[in-house]
């Protein structure tokens, strides 16, 4: 779908955020026409760059983060050609009338997106700057990247800045697991089909299950991370994003608001975890030095290179939803750095059949399970039983339904940000977090964070390339269950 002419301005433009995601994003968006002409890119920071060397900058993290095949000598040099930067301070007056100046030069006609790609402590002071500057009108977007405050009060806080000076509808608040293909598959799956949805409930479904498993460490995130701990950096955002998108009722329209309302009715029925039950519910790893990918890695503590630190880099988490549909059925929640290996998914297990008609000799009837995989390899399989083929009397056989998008579909994958980005140009909010959704997320985290602090539960360690602590396969396996393996 073609998009208005813009200009994209990314605070922190010449940050990691940046350098990793949004120029790569944008250049591939350019590579495939889906560009207007005239429109621009606008980096900025405290730091003063050149338009010259951040051409240079830009074009290093295309070389470095998009495939040869995708980068041609006239697709980059187009892209390069877009770009421009400015040194502006978030905390005083320095670069403000200069970029006021280049964005003015075009008129105020066109879209203009602000993107805050910098640290959250610099939210609130860009958002005000941007609109005491003359910055804004009313078809300015700003974009703010995760995380949405610390716990609830700053995210009211945050939220209460932004929204005197944007209308919500102006607001794109960012959680990129909702750009993630699989992510919107699971809407297609569940609501383009017949199969699923008269299933998808207590009276079928045994539980679900729900890893984002990260083989990296810290990434030289140290400060934002420690202070934030796995609870605050996945959970409350990607994770209950994702189990929204599994739990949530059909919504009436694929738009913006039907969308978001139901998410939030998941999020209001979560049952609390506090201080009552926070120790079954609730588990907290930290690494120690271990091996990843073949190589020996250090501790979280000498990756923090700082003393000692209670900072969680991994949490399992038992999570009951109160309604009709899902009473009695766990939600198992896992996320951690420095696990066995990088692998997102979500697992729906059915519940066993309720009587055999097959004897002994034919083996176990297990139970159906719909696997879909976010990263690495996405796809989706469903689990079935059927008979082992040829002769030898019945036997059965647990086979999967094997849809692999690497296989299936020649298409390149595109990166979450790519969509997500242009749905900001085109007013689309569909995939981003309205301020309701994001409170609620807090309110229902602010009090396992409480429970951990009043009870003393530190981290229990964990040897880096492992599954995380024992403690949270017993998290799962008092229940009779266990965690999805890996294939
Ligand atoms: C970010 C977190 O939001 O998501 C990071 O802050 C994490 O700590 C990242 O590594 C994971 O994203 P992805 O797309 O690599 O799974």
């Amino acid at each position: 779908i073609p998009v208005d002419i813009f200009d994209y301005i990314v605070f922190g433009g010449n940050g990691d955020l940046a350098e990793r995601k949004l120029l790569p994003a944008l250049y591939h968006r350019d590579h495939d026409g889906q560009i207007p002409a005239e429109s621009r890119i606008i980096g900025a920071s405290r730091t003063f760059i050149s338009d010259e060397d951040y051409r240079a900058f830009a074009k290093a993290a295309i070389e470095a983060h998009v495939k040869p095949e995708n980068q041609s000598q006239v697709s980059v040099d187009r892209f390069l050609s877009r770009l421009h930067y400015r040194e502006v301070d978030a905390r005083s007056d320095t670069g403000w009338d200069n970029l006021k100046g280049l964005l003015d030069e075009v008129g105020t006609d066109r879209i203009r997106a602000f993107y805050l790609a910098v640290g959250p402590s610099l939210f609130s002071d860009l958002a005000n700057k941007i609109a005491e500057k003359g910055l804004a009108n009313d078809q300015t977007r700003l974009v703010v990247e995760k995380p949405v405050g610390r716990d609830l009060a700053s995210a009211r806080v945050l939220n209460d800045t932004i929204g005197r000076h944007f209308r919500e509808e102006q607001v794109f608040r960012i959680d990129h697991y909702l750009g993630k293909e699989t992510v919107q598959n699971l809407m297609a799956l569940r609501f383009a089909n017949m199969l699923y949805e008269p299933v998808w409930k207590s009276g079928y479904i045994d539980h679900v299950q729900i890893t984002v498993a990260e083989e990296v460490g810290l990434e030289g995130r140290t400060s934002y991370y420690d202070k934030a701990g796995a609870l605050r950096d996945m959970v409350q955002n990607h994770m209950l994003q994702l189990l929204c998108l599994v739990a949530l009722e059909p919504p009436s329209a694929m738009n913006a608001d039907a969308l978001r309302d139901e998410k939030l009715k998941v999020l209001r029925a979560l049952r609390p975890i506090n201080s009552h039950n926070v120790e079954q519910r609730t588990v907290r790893g930290q690494y120690k030095a271990g091996a990843s990918g073949g190589a020996a890695v250090k501790s979280y503590i000498d990756d923090l290179n700082d003393g000692e630190s209670d900072t969680e880099t991994f949490v399992a988490l038992k999570v009951e939803i109160e309604n009709w549909r899902w009473a009695g059925v766990p939600f198992y929640l896992r996320t951690g750095k420095r696990l066995s290996q990088r692998m997102s998914e979500i697992v729906v297990t059915f519940r066993p059949i309720p009587h055999s008609i097959f004897d002994a000799s034919a083996g176990n009837v297990q139970q159906n399970q719909l696997v879909m995989r976010l990263q690495p390899d996405e796809g989706v399989k469903q689990w079935l039983m059927i008979k082992d083929p040829g002769p030898g009397g019945m036997r059965l056989r647990h086979v999967p339904l094997d849809m692999s998008f690497a296989a299936s579909f020649q298409t390149r994958n595109p990166d979450a940000y790519e969509r997500l980005l242009m749905d900001v140009i085109r007013g689309n909010q569909t995939l981003f977090m309205r301020r309701d959704e994001v409170e609620a997320a807090w309110e229902w985290v602010d009090p396992i964070l409480n429970a951990w602090e009043d009870k003393g539960l530190k981290p229990q360690s964990y040897t880096a390339g492992t599954w995380g602590p024992s403690s949270s396969i017993a998290l799962i396996e008092r229940d009779g269950r266990t965690w999805h393996e890996p294939e």
